[in-house]
């Protein structure tokens, strides 16, 4: 199988599947037992925790353990938006219309709810700016949401400029990070950003674990609990915890930030050999996202190829044992038109079923780019 979807999941790391094996058979005991047992298991956590905080070098006590950024999402806006509005801020939102369903359809919902949510669309260029976020608030405004990097066509979001401005015009910042971790570990100590999500199923970890950090510039805001019961996660999210896969995360994220400059620069040089098989075949094809290459990162790659319709590709992809996407995997198994590329794309109704989603991994090779140009011309 030549695995060129990426951005949907990753292969998990061999360390890491050790460590989770490891942890099952030895550490079975529960972190909040009070027996030496439940203490090892306990302490394991805690490491486990301060090693994915050193990474992103924020406070551990601000990282909370997650089943994944779906929650994540989640729990940080519903919260945010309802407090802030609840402690008279407003009740408007601005955010990207480019977000990941776990992000768009609950800001959808909390408009069912008695809030205002402006989308910021990408403008021609195919960017969106801090400028059109300022233009977008009105003194109804409490927050402001944005991807790290859009999972559908890899555009990279100013992320650093919208927390800065945020902060400047006393707004909270959401940022869903999943697709940029594992390729560019943002560094958290100096950006303002109240609520930062991550998925270990994007960095070669396991499924079904992630975590947020949330620490609020605003105390008024702290976290409220998201399930009650036995008061794991500080009381905020009870349940016993999933401690083989919190050291397997941890375990990843720390592989992950150790060879860091390795993968960006094998991102870079996959990205350069894949246009550049692409020109030398003679493939027809427009790059989907910002035209500012330099805003695009270098692991997702979304193109249009005109009059080749995407679902059949991809079922001809995956006859010759080629995994690639048409958009984000949650909506591939219904092969609705991509809404992110209509966001990007109002006009070009073709070039919603047309894309094709390329996204690398550690495990990629230039063998595994001509595969697929193979089946391209
Ligand atoms: C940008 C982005 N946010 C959130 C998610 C959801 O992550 P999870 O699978 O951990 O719920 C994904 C996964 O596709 C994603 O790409």
């Amino acid at each position: 199988m030549i695995y060129l979807d990426n951005a949907a999941t990753t292969p998990i790391f061999p360390e890491v599947t050790q460590v989770i094996a490891d942890t099952l058979t030895n550490q079975f005991g529960n972190p909040s037992a009070i027996y030496k047992m439940g203490k090892e298991a306990k302490r394991q956590m805690t490491t486990a925790r301060k090693q994915i905080a050193d990474v992103l070098n924020v406070d551990s006590n601000s990282l909370f353990f997650t089943s994944g950024a779906t929650e994540s999402n989640n729990w940080a806006l519903m919260h945010m938006a309802k407090k802030s509005k609840e402690l008279g801020y407003g009740n408007h939102i601005v955010a990207t219309a480019i977000e990941h369903p776990s992000v768009h359809d609950v800001l959808e919902h909390l408009e069912t709810q008695g809030f205002e949510v402006t989308y910021i669309k990408p403008n021609k260029a195919g960017e969106i700016t801090v400028q059109q976020f300022e233009q977008a608030s009105t003194d109804k405004t409490m927050g402001w949401v944005a991807m790290a990097v859009n999972n559908e066509v890899g555009s990279i979001l100013p992320i650093e400029n919208l927390a800065v401005k945020a902060e400047e015009l006393n707004y909270w910042i959401h940022v869903d990070a999943v697709q940029a971790i594992g390729h560019d570990i943002i560094d958290l100590s100096s950006l303002p950003i109240d609520a930062f999500v991550g998925s270990a199923h994007k960095f070669n970890g396991p499924k079904g674990i992630g975590f947020l950090v949330h620490r609020p510039k605003d105390d008024k805001l702290a976290i409220k609990p998201l399930l009650h019961g036995g008061g794991q996660e500080k009381n905020k999210r009870s349940g016993t915890e999933n401690l083989p896969y919190i050291a397997g995360m941890a375990t990843a994220v720390t592989l992950t930030n150790d060879t860091k400059e390795d993968r960006v620069g094998q991102d870079e040089n996959l990205a350069t050999y894949l246009y550049e098989s692409l020109d030398v075949a003679g493939v027809t094809y427009h790059r989907n996202g910002n035209t500012n290459p330099a805003q695009q990162a270098n692991h997702i790659h979304n193109l249009w190829l005109p009059e080749t319709l995407s679902s059949q590709l991809l079922i001809k992809a995956d006859l010759k044992g080629i995994a690639i996407s048409a958009g984000s995997a949650c909506s591939a198994g219904s092969i609705q038109p991509s809404r992110i590329l209509q966001a990007y794309y109002p006009d070009e109704p073709e070039r919603w079923v047309e894309s094709i989603r390329i996204s690398f991994g550690y495990q990629t090779t230039k063998d595994d780019i001509d595969a697929l140009i193979n089946i391209l011309n």
